[in-house]
C-alpha cells in the first residue's frame, strides 16, 4: 500500500518500528506491505516513488537528522504539497495536537479527502474541534478515515464501544482517558512524587503529549471524550460544548486527604446528558481505579449494564499499535 506518513515523532517512529517488527506477518496473514513513498517531520519532507527504506527512517530520526535527508526528489515542498502530488493509497498522519484550529493536522486531512486518499490520524485535534464535518467530508469523498490511535493509545476503546452499541445502548461512559494525567497522579500518590517530577517521568516515558498543558489541563481528556461522545453516543459535540478541569492545582494535600477517606484522585471524564471532565476522588476498589499510564473505560449499557475496558492509554508503540489495526481494516475494506 503505497503511504505517506506525516509527523515523526514519538508515534510516527513507534509505527515504523512496529512496520519492520511485524513485516512479515503483516504480509503473510494480511497481504499487507506498506511503502512510505513520502514522509515529513517537522524539519522538511523526503519523496522516493519506490519507497524509503523503514530501517533508514528509523536511523536517520535516531540520529537527530531530518527525513529530507533521504529524498531523492524535490525535498522543495511542504506536507501538504506531498500529499496533494505523491501518487498513494495512504495518508498516516501523526502530527502534534493542536486543540485551537487542529492545524496542521486539519490541512493535511483536508488535502487528503480532496485527493481520494484514505487517512489512518492519531490526531485528536481536528476530531475534537469539527468530527461531523469532517466524517461528511470523508463519506461524500468515499475516503476511509480511521482514528483508532486518538483515543485510549493501543487499547481499542473505540472498537470497544462500537461492539456495546451492536445490540445494547451506551446510556453514560466514564473514563479515565489521559495516561500522562493518571501517570502523575498514581506516582504522586504511591511515591510521593511533587506535580512537577512526576509530570518530567511522563514526559521523559513518552506518554506527554508535545504541549503538556493538553494533558494537564483536561484538554487532551475532553478532545478523546468528545470523539467518543460523537461516535458512540450520537452526539454532535465540540469541545467548547464540555466543562473542563485540569488536575493542575491537586497538592499532595489534597491527595492525603482522598486517601483518609480510602480513595484516591482521578481525572474523570463522563458523558450522559452532559459532558465535563474533572479531577475526583474515587474508591480505590472501583474496578477504574487503575494506576500508571493505563486508561479505563467504564460503558454503562441499558442491556447488559456495566462494562468496562482497561489498558494503556499512551506511549509510542502502543499507539502505533493502534495504527496497525486501522491499516488493517482499510486493507480489509478495500479487497471488499
Ligand atoms: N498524552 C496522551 C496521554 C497520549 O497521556 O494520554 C495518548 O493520547
Amino acid at each position: 500500500m503505497r503511504t505517506i506518513l506525516i509527523g515523526l515523532g514519538t508515534i510516527g517512529k513507534s509505527f515504523c518500528q512496529l512496520l519492520l517488527n511485524r513485516k512479515q506477518d503483516l504480509l503473510s496473514d494480511y497481504g499487507l506491505d506498506p511503502t512510505i513513498v513520502a514522509a515529513a517531520d517537522s524539519k522538511g519532507v523526503a519523496i522516493n516513488e519506490k519507497g524509503i527504506k523503514i530501517n533508514d527512517i528509523i536511523n536517520i530520526k535516531e540520529a537527530g537528522k531530518s527525513i529530507s535527508e533521504l529524498s531523492i526528489g524535490n525535498k522543495d515542498k511542504t506536507a501538504i504539497e506531498l500529499i496533494e502530488e505523491v501518487d498513494a493509497e495512504l495518508l498516516v498522519e501523526a502530527t502534534p495536537t493542536n486543540i485551537q484550529n487542529g492545524e496542521p493536522s486539519n490541512s493535511l486531512l483536508d488535502i487528503a479527502i480532496k485527493t481520494k486518499k484514505n487517512i489512518i490520524t492519531a490526531n485528536k485535534g481536528p476530531l475534537a474541534i469539527a468530527f461531523s464535518s469532517l466524517i461528511e467530508k470523508a463519506n461524500y469523498n468515499n475516503v476511509i478515515l480511521k482514528y483508532s490511535a486518538a483515543v485510549g493509545g493501543g487499547t481499542p476503546i473505540l472498537e470497544f464501544g462500537r461492539k456495546c452499541l451492536e445490540a445494547d445502548r451506551i446510556l453514560e461512559i466514564n473514563a479515565i482517558l489521559n495516561g500522562t494525567t493518571n501517570y502523575i497522579l498514581t506516582e504522586m500518590d504511591n511515591r510521593g512524587l511533587s506535580f512537577n517530577d512526576a509530570l518530567n517521568e511522563a514526559k521523559k516515558l513518552g506518554y506527554a503529549e508535545s504541549d503538556p498543558t493538553l494533558d494537564v489541563d483536561g484538554f487532551d481528556a475532553a478532545a478523546k471524550l468528545v470523539i467518543m461522545g460523537n461516535l458512540l453516543l450520537n452526539k454532535d459535540l465540540v469541545l467548547n460544548d464540555l466543562s473542563v478541569k485540569g488536575i493542575r492545582d491537586i497538592t499532595q494535600k489534597d491527595i492525603s486527604k482522598a486517601k483518609g477517606n480510602g480513595n484516591t484522585i482521578k481525572l474523570i471524564a463522563s458523558i450522559n446528558k452532559s459532558a465535563k471532565v474533572s479531577p475526583i476522588e474515587i474508591s480505590r476498589e472501583d474496578p477504574m481505579c487503575v494506576k500508571g499510564a493505563l486508561n479505563s473505560v467504564k460503558f454503562t449499557t441499558e442491556f447488559a449494564g456495566e462494562e468496562i475496558i482497561i489498558g494503556k492509554g499512551a506511549g509510542g508503540m502502543e499507539t502505533a499499535s493502534a495504527i496497525i489495526r486501522d491499516l488493517v481494516e482499510i486493507k480489509q475494506n478495500m479487497r471488499v
